[in-house]
């Protein structure tokens, strides 16, 4: 296929056409494993004052694009700041992760407005603008929000937990309370991404890292449903807007969130099972993923082979290579690009 200098391989996969060079990106491409990610931190003070410094912002997206050249970029910013919209207090402390005050009593959250305050997302918008100016024609721009149960996995707690029992528990004890929290999230994320689709992101990615700790039906319940909400409600004011799910660790519940969800393509993890995916799932929308960050980080003929293993399994159909999930800090970036020159090197 001839392809002229602004299409987009990564748009194209989720439009339907499988690429020969499956394009790639990676899951936190902008991050610590990058010096000058770190450099930039340093100078911005706190992770939420980057966050909410377009320029700063800016510049960190597109770092793993000068540095790489991915597919795609995703703009700098986190899936905390729809709770920071919702007027909870949301702060990053060095070396401890996300805290929030937590929300983990029915009266607590009785005494809740939900009512967010959306010139929050202003300093993101204008990051995604000025990424956009900057990026080359065929460079893809993506979008973000946490989904949320993921999202409300952190307001419950307060923290991240290994196994998210404040928020399981919650929604077992008291099913309205939590779907108020719920509720707040799913409203405030349709307008943030809406915002973000005006201010030039081209895909939108919803992030539900935690949607494994979920039986079936509260995975129906508090997963796909709500995505499913906030799909609709950004394809009611732009149709055939572009949106990939990632439901970490949903394995065989991955075809219904599909179906329900009406997601352009899902993020799998390295935990899937290949003939599974390529059968009820990549049969009707494009896959991204799957290697694992331990490989990345391992390199070598561990990370040769795992590469292969992503392509022989799934670059036969509609693929976007990138990892089951984010890359962890202490990546080698010599791996990176290892990793980048093999999947560019494939001959599908
Ligand atoms: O992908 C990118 O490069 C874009 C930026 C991005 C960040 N967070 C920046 C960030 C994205 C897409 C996210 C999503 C995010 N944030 C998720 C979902 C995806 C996933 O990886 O599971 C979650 C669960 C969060 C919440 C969050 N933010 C946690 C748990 C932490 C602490 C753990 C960690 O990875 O550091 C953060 C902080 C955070 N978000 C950092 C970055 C670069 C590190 C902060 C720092 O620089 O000190």
């Amino acid at each position: 296929m001839t392809r002229d200098s602004s299409a987009k391989p990564f748009i194209d996969v989720l439009s339907g056409q499988r690429q020969t060079v499956p394009p790639i990106w990676m899951m936190r491409q902008a991050g610590r494993y990058l010096p000058e990610y770190r450099a930039v931190r340093e100078k911005a003070g706190g992770f939420l004052d980057l966050v909410y410094n377009p320029e700063l912002a800016a510049e960190v997206t597109l770092q793993p694009i000068r540095r790489f050249g991915f597919d795609a970029a995703i703009i700098f910013s986190d899936i905390l700041v729809v709770p920071h919209a919702l007027g909870r207090d949301v702060r990053f402390e060095v070396g401890e992760g996300p805290r929030l005050d937590p929300l983990d009593t029915p009266e607590k959250i009785a005494a809740e407005k939900f009512s967010a305050n959306f010139a929050t997302f202003e300093p993101v918008y204008e990051a995604l603008r000025r990424v956009r100016s900057e990026l080359a024609p065929n460079v893809a721009l993506i979008g973000f929000c946490g989904a949320p149960w993921t999202v409300a996995t952190y307001m419950v707690a307060g923290h991240g937990t290994p196994d998210q029992a404040p928020a399981r528990l919650l929604a077992y004890r008291d099913p309205k309370a939590f779907a108020k929290i719920i509720d707040a999230i799913v409203e405030t994320s349709i307008r943030y991404l809406l915002g973000q689709l005006a201010a030039g992101a081209e895909v939108l990615q919803i992030f539900d890292t935690w949607a494994g700790v979920l039986p079936p039906a509260e995975f129906t319940r508090w997963s796909i449903e709500p995505t499913r909400r906030i799909v609709e409600g950004v394809r009611a004011k732009v149709p055939g807007a572009k949106i990939i799910g990632f439901p970490r660790g949903a394995g065989a519940m991955l075809p219904a969130y599909v179906t329900r969800t009406g997601v352009d393509a899902v993020s799998i993890d390295w935990a899937s099972e290949p003939s599974f995916m390529r059968e009820y799932v990549q049969s009707r929308v494009a896959l991204q993923g799957n290697l694992d960050p331990l490989a990345l980080i391992a390199g070598g003929d561990a990370l040769d082979k795992a590469v292969d293993d992503v392509l022989a399994n799934y670059a036969g159909g509609r693929l976007i290579f990138n990892l089951g999930h984010g890359i962890q800090p202490n990546t080698p970036i010599a791996h990176v690009e290892r990793m980048i020159a093999r999947v560019r090197a494939y001959k599908g």
